[in-house]
């Protein structure tokens, strides 16, 4: 068996303690053989962009943040963009990808990535590419697992900023903005604001008011030494108002999805308006997606990695592997199709309002 593997889409920690564990046990369990994709699909588009992957690409990698086969999230076979008279052009390249993966001699394709990958992986299938898919992303927006790799690491990382932020409120009494990633799902925002003990926490499955904010912080003044903590994620955006874009994708070279951004600041202008106190704003950016991963990412990539080798044996193609009430299990791609969104009314979001926490609603 002869199976080539690649990355795609935004990188996360975890990608490497996956090439580990589907190589390591593939080599040493079945004797299978594998080979590199390089910048996830660009790889089967473009030429000479696939390696040998062996053991010995595998040592050392465990720790490690990134992907040793580069990624890209632009390189999409059935929108593929080139440059044609100084001008972007979109084309669907999906037989080029199918002879490149026949060329290679590959028995099937282990794609590791979120929705877009995925969703990719999934189109394939139906062209008759075999392909066995992993759940990655530090959103964690993606249907049919309980949770996708990446996300452990990135929440640490917000929780850690919400941490940092609380010392230099307090000492300046302001009010700090903190601008998390997440994309159109609240989870890393919601779950790293209530880890860090945030007041305020808006998410883009709650549009906000800036009145039962300006409350919020209100009767936090009643204190003496008075500061406030808000955590925004990057798809947030106030009632009646739209989510902040800080590229649309027709602008972005080669295409690719559309870049948010601006939702702290948007947040942050709305409340100077109607506050006295002094307001900062934070954007931690690819912090949250840099450098190594968390021993939970590590043991669930290590595990979904693993678990790849099974679905190949039984010939469960058209599948990816999931987390199921802490069971690695197999799921089809199809479901990766779906988007995963925080619950308004779920548990996590009632308890933090116990907390005291408000979600501008
Ligand atoms: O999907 C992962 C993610 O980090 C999102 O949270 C964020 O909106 C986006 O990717 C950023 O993408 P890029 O790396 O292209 O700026």
């Amino acid at each position: 068996m002869r199976l080539g593997v690649l990355t795609g889409g935004g990188d996360c920690p975890g990608l490497n303690p996956l090439i580990r564990g589907v190589v390591k046990r593939g080599v040493q369990d079945f004797g299978y053989e594998f080979v590199g994709i390089e910048n996830g699909y660009e790889g089967l588009i473009e030429p000479n962009m696939a390696r040998p992957l062996t053991l010995a690409d595998t040592r050392g990698i465990l720790p490690r943040g990134g992907t040793i086969l580069g990624t890209s999230n632009k390189a999409n076979p059935f929108q593929y963009a080139f440059k044609e008279g100084g001008h972007w052009v979109e084309r669907d390249v999906s037989d080029v990808a199918l002879r490149r993966y026949r060329e290679l001699g590959l028995d099937g394709l282990v794609a590791i990535g979120g929705d877009g990958t995925l969703s990719i992986a999934s189109r394939l299938s139906e062209q008759g590419m075999r392909i066995v898919g992993c759940p990655k992303t530090i959103d964690n927006d993606l249907q049919g697992t309980d949770q996708t790799f990446g996300y452990d690491t990135a929440r640490a990382i917000c929780t850690e900023a919400v941490d940092r932020l609380h010392t230099t409120a307090e000492s300046h009494h302001r009010v700090m903005v903190l601008e998390v990633m997440g994309r159109y799902a609240g989870f890393l925002a919601l779950e790293s604001g209530v880890a860090g003990g945030a007041d305020v926490i808006l998410i883009p499955e709650i549009p906000y008011r800036v009145e039962p904010i300006v409350a919020k912080i209100a009767r936090r003044a009643e204190r003496k030494r008075s500061f406030s903590i808000i955590v925004v994620s990057e798809g947030a955006y106030p009632l009646g108002g739209a989510v902040s874009v800080a590229q649309a994708a027709g602008d972005i070279p080669g295409r690719g999805v559309v870049r948010l951004g601006g939702a702290g600041k948007v947040a942050a202008d709305l409340l100077a308006q109607e506050i006295e106190a002094e307001i900062r704003v934070t954007v931690l950016g690819h912090l949250q997606r840099g450098g190594g991963p968390s021993a939970a990412d590590r043991l669930l990539a290590s595990r979904y990695g693993c678990k790849v080798l099974d679905l190949v044996k039984d010939g469960q193609w058209d599948h990816m592997v999931a987390l199921k009430c802490n069971d690695i299990v197999a799921v089809p791609l199809s479901e990766s199709r779906k988007d995963r969104r925080v619950d308004p009314r779920g548990e996590l979001v009632r308890f933090a309002k116990g907390l005291g926490v408000s979600f501008g609603d």
